[in-house]
């Protein structure tokens, strides 16, 4: 069984949740870094991180990790990576995306000319070919570059894994459903807890709880680009790993997960993006102003993306609005409440001090992840509040 090296990027801040992730599916972890977790699997480990992870943006096959300054070394370091291993006579292989971060090698255009060069000659010298057809499955490349290391892998997922197919409807500033899922991951919140989101927009965070709380995979309704790589990933892999996720939903249960928004439009979008995710009889979804936000019982949660001033005409409401945040906040009796939001007087209007902050990167966008927390239900009632 040939053990693979599988790079998973993630979003900066929230690599210990898809560490966790990856850890409980059973696999070793090689090497963390900022936006990035390494570690070993066989073919079916390519199969079960993709249709499983909720916080990965992609699963990378590492192919090649090196340093090189010049683009002789880029040519020569390329050359002499174990492509066959990978890529048939008939496949379509090309670089798809190069990043380069402070490293002296970094026009996109001439490393992805290089590297197809390399490739070409690898291949051509192997499979005894000149000129290649590429009428296969596809093997679309993709180089990380940090301080003149080069990561050369090949890109099992096909489009990023935040894409689950659910979400076709989006507000104004949706946040990633990978993103999301990692946010959930890191609170205390478990399904025999109450969650409500006031600003839920298209609905993500009640719907990737939801998805959770009755254990749909996050992959489950959508293509990765591995599935043709049938040279040294068995089809049959790929089935069992779906049979698995299947064998383990149950949407026969009881949570009380609420979605609020001001937007009456967009509670509509939320609607029907949960009936996509399947999860559509978990949710209470609701247009309503979060000033009007109540819940009688103790010790549930709010996870929350408020508006954080996207545009300018917003910005000037940004106080009255955290203000009442904050108000609402202090009649929830015993509850806990995340905030994620790059409003850097968030602390100041909602009038509290956060018990726990984590500067997460939302793409390029810098926030903090605000954690009120509350006290833990009494262990006698811990089953009782739904
Ligand atoms: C940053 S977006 C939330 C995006 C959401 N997490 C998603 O994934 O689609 C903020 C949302 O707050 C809503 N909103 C603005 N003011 C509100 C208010 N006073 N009460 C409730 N919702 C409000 C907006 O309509 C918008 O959908």
């Amino acid at each position: 069984m040939k053990i693979f090296k599988l790079v998973v990027p993630c979003h900066f801040g929230l690599e210990a949740v898809v560490k966790r992730e990856i850890y409980d599916l059973g696999y070793e972890i090689t090497k963390v870094e900022d936006g990035k977790i390494t570690f070993e699997g066989d073919a079916e480990a390519i199969c079960r991180a993709n249709i499983f992870l909720r916080g990965a943006e992609r699963v990378l096959l590492q192919v090649g990790r090196f340093k090189a300054t010049t683009f002789e070394e880029l040519f020569n370091q390329i050359y002499a990576l174990p492509w066959e291993e990978f890529i048939p006579k008939d496949g379509k292989f090309w670089v798809k995306k190069a990043t380069s971060v402070k490293s002296k090698l970094f026009s996109a255009s001439d490393i992805q000319s290089i590297v197809k060069k390399a490739m070409v000659k690898r291949l051509g010298e192997y499979y005894d070919e000149s000129w290649f057809e590429e009428t296969g499955a596809e093997y679309p490349v993709r180089i990380s570059i940090l301080k003149d290391e080069f990561i050369v892998s090949l890109d099992t997922s096909g489009e990023a894994l935040h894409k689950r197919g659910y979400r076709v409807m989006t507000s104004k500033a949706p946040i990633r459903e990978t993103m999301a899922a990692s946010l959930i991951m890191l609170t205390p919140w478990k399904k025999d807890r109450i969650l409500i989101d006031p600003f839920c927009g298209s609905g993500t965070f009640p719907i990737e709880a939801a998805m959770i709380a009755a254990n749909i995979a996050p992959g489950l309704n959508r293509e990765f680009t591995a599935e043709k790589w049938t040279n040294f990933i068995p089809k049959k892999l790929w089935y069992e790993t779906v049979q698995e996720a299947e064998d383990m939903v149950d949407t026969d249960i009881e949570v009380d997960i609420q979605g609020y928004d001001i937007d009456p439009d967009v509670i509509k979008a939320a609607r029907s993006n949960a009936q996509r995710a399947g999860v559509d009889h978990l949710i209470h979804f609701q247009q309503r102003d979060v000033a009007d936000l109540r819940h009688p019982k103790k010790y549930g949660f709010v996870i929350t993306n408020p508006p954080y001033g996207e545009r300018i005409s917003e910005k000037e409401e940004l106080p009255a609005l955290y203000k009442t945040i904050g108000e609402v906040f202090k009649k929830l009796d015993c509850w806990s409440e995340f905030v994620i939001t790059s409003y850097e007087d968030t602390e100041r209007y909602i009038g509290r001090r956060a018990d726990k902050k984590r500067k997460i990167y939302n793409g390029m966008i810098k926030a903090n992840f605000y954690q009120f927390m509350g006290p833990k239900p009494p262990r006698r009632n811990r089953e009782k509040q739904i």
